[in-house]
């Protein structure tokens, strides 16, 4: 049994792949974890702020020495740290916008890197304190990045890889839907992600 995870950002509600292709992520770790817990997050549908001067002067506060005015500001961080640790499994729904992810999820990045928290500082740099978490990004995308030209412009999952690893997270599976906007692929590219779907 395990508890789940799952990181919605698309903005396209119910016409969404990534929401789609992270709900069959999800019923796949159901079946291989039967009775396993969801919590579903939708971080488009919250209007997180950017992380700020003031939100980030929060993060080296002492919790104990916290005014109420701060402790309301850190609370959605607070609240998003809990969230990754309680979960064993996390699914981040990641559609390409603008050839990134969208900027909630980015927010959600910046409100889980919290030093001393999720990573600390060693002797040969930054040591990562989110340890024995297993991701599956789902990735959608109007384009083709996984191959062909278009890879020379595949920042996401290399961006995603680079920074859950600064976090201590390394055990990342990425499942693509692409190709979502182009002719010939678009009609069998949900079908081909979701039979591409492993649960390690
Ligand atoms: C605001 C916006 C920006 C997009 N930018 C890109 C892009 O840079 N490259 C691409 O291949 N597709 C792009 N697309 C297409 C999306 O990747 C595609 O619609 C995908 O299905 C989005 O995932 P979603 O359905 O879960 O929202 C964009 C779509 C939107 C709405």
């Amino acid at each position: 049994m395990k508890h789940i995870l799952h990181l919605k950002s698309s903005i396209l509600g119910s016409a969404s792949y990534s929401i789609r292709l992270g709900d069959a992520i999800v019923e796949k770790i159901q079946d291989k974890y039967p009775g396993s817990s969801l919590e579903e997050v939708d971080l488009a549908e919250m209007e997180i702020p950017h992380l700020n001067p003031a939100l980030f002067r929060t993060f080296f506060i002492p919790g104990d020495q916290l005014t109420e005015e701060e402790k309301a500001t850190i609370r959605l961080s607070d609240d998003f740290v809990k969230q990754l640790f309680a979960a064993d499994i996390i699914v981040i729904g990641a559609p390409l916008y603008n050839f990134t992810i969208p900027s909630s999820l980015k927010a959600w990045i910046d409100y889980i890197t919290r030093p001393g928290i999720t990573f600390g500082y060693g002797e040969n740099g930054p040591v990562g304190l989110v340890t024995g978490k297993k991701i599956y990004v789902a990735m959608s995308s109007g384009g083709v990045y996984s191959e062909g030209p278009g890879k020379a412009n595949d920042f996401v999952a290399p961006y995603l890889k680079a920074f859950l690893g600064l976090l201590g997270i390394t055990d990342l599976t990425v499942v693509r839907a692409e190709g979502l906007k182009v002719e010939g692929l678009k009609e069998h590219a949900m079908e081909k992600a979701i039979d591409s779907i492993e649960i390690i």
